[in-house]
């Protein structure tokens, strides 16, 4: 067993039981995407649009008609744009933003009149004067090096009373990356660390694969 195999088996008690979130545990722990755009380019990421994945987007946006009603929301780590398709458009100003140019580039053809750029969560910063109702984090905050700082750093991106929404996929591996960011999450909400307004587990009875959505509000 290679060290950091037999550190990630050593630390699997604390997983299960609730590890609190740090920046150096989760960076020993999870297993970063070396290049998004490959994995886009060789077509790893083509069923996020598929009927079977629907459910956890749809999630999303009821959330967000629910509780913004009209406003303008961000999406960040967006993809292909999947998301678009879900929002009523007359009331709901949509702009996401990706680390892979080609899935913007692909969301921009399907979505050509949608406001898409290319930008990395840790860099992206809104136009001077823009709050939005809700920021989206739709399945990528589990590669990221400090995902809970992201999500402490939106925060300042969103109008007062807004929402932050977390969805993240359940990697039936204990340790994945999906998995060890929902053991980590909850700790930090146990602990009292964000306000929830709604927590919802969407599970696909075909094919097994679940996701896990939060709604934070006064972050
Ligand atoms: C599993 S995919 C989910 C895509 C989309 N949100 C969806 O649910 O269909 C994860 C997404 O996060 C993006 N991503 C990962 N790290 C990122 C970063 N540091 N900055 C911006 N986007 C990132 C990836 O390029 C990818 O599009």
């Amino acid at each position: 067993m290679s060290p950091q195999e037999n550190l990630r088996s050593v630390n699997y008690g604390n997983l299960v039981s609730g590890e609190r979130y740090t920046p150096e545990s989760w960076q020993r722990q999870y297993s970063p995407v070396d290049d998004w755009d490959e994995t886009f380019r060789n077509g790893n990421w083509d069923d996020l649009g598929d009927l079977s994945q629907a459910a956890r987007h749809a999630l999303i946006a009821g959330y967000v008609h629910k509780l913004v009603r009209r406003g303008h929301v961000l999406d960040a780590g967006c993809g292909e744009g999947v998301l678009i398709d879900y929002f009523d458009t007359a009331r709901i100003e949509y702009t996401g933003f990706d680390i892979s140019r080609t899935a913007i580039q692909r969301a921009q053809e399907q979505h050509p009149s949608a406001r898409l750029c290319s930008s990395s969560i840790e860099d992206f910063v809104p136009p001077a004067g823009v709050q939005y109702d809700a920021v989206i984090f739709n399945d990528s905050l589990s590669t990221l090096k400090s995902p809970i700082e992201m999500i402490d750093r939106y925060s300042a991106f969103v109008r007062p009373a807004g929402y932050i929404i977390v969805s993240q996929y359940q990697s039936p591996n204990p340790l994945g990356n999906g998995a060890l960011l929902t053991r980590m999450f909850e700790a930090e909400l146990a602990a009292g660390r964000y306000r929830v307004a709604v927590r919802t587990e969407v599970v696909n009875r075909d094919t097994d694969r679940r996701w896990r959505s939060y709604c934070l509000t006064g972050v």
